[in-house]
């Protein structure tokens, strides 16, 4: 089966994201933890003991940067994710051990050992991956596709007017990975945000009896509560796990230009945004000169159905 290597900042719409590839029966051959929603440390623990509550504790996760590559990590983002990333949950610690090599270095391994097969999924920020493609320069040639969740193409950002939060925290190492010639699908905000898990598809989750199924609902809880500021009512939007479903190919892209990305990391007002050439829509989205990055602006409406189903499956994929 086709292998994946996920990066993530576990976080909670990461952890859901985790619980459902298992679930869905995704091969994980290696998961790297980098800073975001909380530190690259808590990030990789939190993704260990998730996995070990699943049953999963075989797959090898690795420690990646820290800081981003040209400022110190900002300390996350507590009053979405928690102190400890998942809600404040504490997870039964697992003692689990980590990959004696970095995540960067576990990504080119990885690559060069699935050469031409080895897909890659990103939800949280670049800075793994841009230190993976200083490595090993090639890198872009070796991996099948690298799906990313970030960015804004046509909407509005969620950390400032212009930026999405995975971007905005490492511009310097997405430009970098945006500029590589990879196969890219940009899983961005603009489709992200119309996919919405409701009170009822929390229930349905919190019902399993697998623990790990019933750790993440617990983890919904605290993001439903954030989300509430946003939409009004409690639920939360599945950024990370709308991504690693497209990457698996359970949800189908419904508009997913190819267009040339460009990441502005400048000082500016427009830090962190990922301009989009999409002027191409008019004439029915031909493909730009060199653009080797698919925006994905809408889905299959039944991705949340999809998303909850993956995630319950863990309960016997365990
Ligand atoms: C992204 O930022 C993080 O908070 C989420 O885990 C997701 O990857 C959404 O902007
Ligand atoms: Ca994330």
């Amino acid at each position: 089966t086709r292998p994946f290597f996920l990066d993530c900042d576990t976080g909670i719409d990461d952890a859901l994201a985790l619980a459902y590839l298992l679930g869905a029966g995704a091969n994980l051959v290696g998961i790297g933890s980098v800073s975001g929603n909380t530190s690259a440390a808590q990030g990789a623990l939190n993704t260990q003991n998730l996995l070990a509550l699943s049953g999963h504790a075989g797959i090898p996760v690795a420690l990646g940067h820290h800081d981003a590559q040209a400022r110190p990590y900002g300390g996350g983002a507590p009053h979405v994710h928690g102190n400890n990333g998942i809600g404040e949950v504490q997870l039964p610690d697992a003692g689990l051990e980590l990959a004696p090599e970095s995540a960067p270095e576990m990504l080119v391994r990885l690559a060069r050992a699935h050469a031409g097969e080895l897909r890659v999924i990103a939800i949280g920020p670049l800075t793994n991956i841009a230190a993976a493609l200083r490595l090993d320069p090639e890198l872009p040639s070796l991996v099948r596709e690298l799906t990313i969740m970030g960015g804004a193409a046509l909407a509005p950002g969620n950390i400032t007017a212009a930026a999405e939060a995975n971007i905005h925290n490492d511009p310097e190492a997405a430009a970098e990975v945006f500029a590589a010639d990879w196969e890219i699908v940009l899983v961005p905000l603009d489709v992200t945000m119309n996919h919405v898990l409701e009170e009822h598809d929390l229930q349905t989750l919190a019902a399993s009896e697998a623990p790990a199924v019933q750790a993440v609902a617990a983890m919904l809880g605290y993001y439903f509560d954030f989300y509430k500021s946003v939409f009004g009512r409690r639920c939360s939007v599945m950024h990370d796990p709308l991504a690693a479903a497209i990457a698996i190919g359970k949800v189908r892209p419904t508009s997913a230009p190819y267009a040339r990305v460009v990441v502005d990391a400048t000082d500016g007002p427009g830090r962190g945004q990922t301009i989009c050439d999409l002027r191409g829509r008019y004439k029915g989205h031909p493909k730009p000169d060199g653009a080797h990055c698919r925006v994905v602006l809408a889905a299959t409406e039944d991705a949340i159905g999809e998303i909850v189903r993956g995630t319950l499956a863990l309960a016997d994929a365990s």
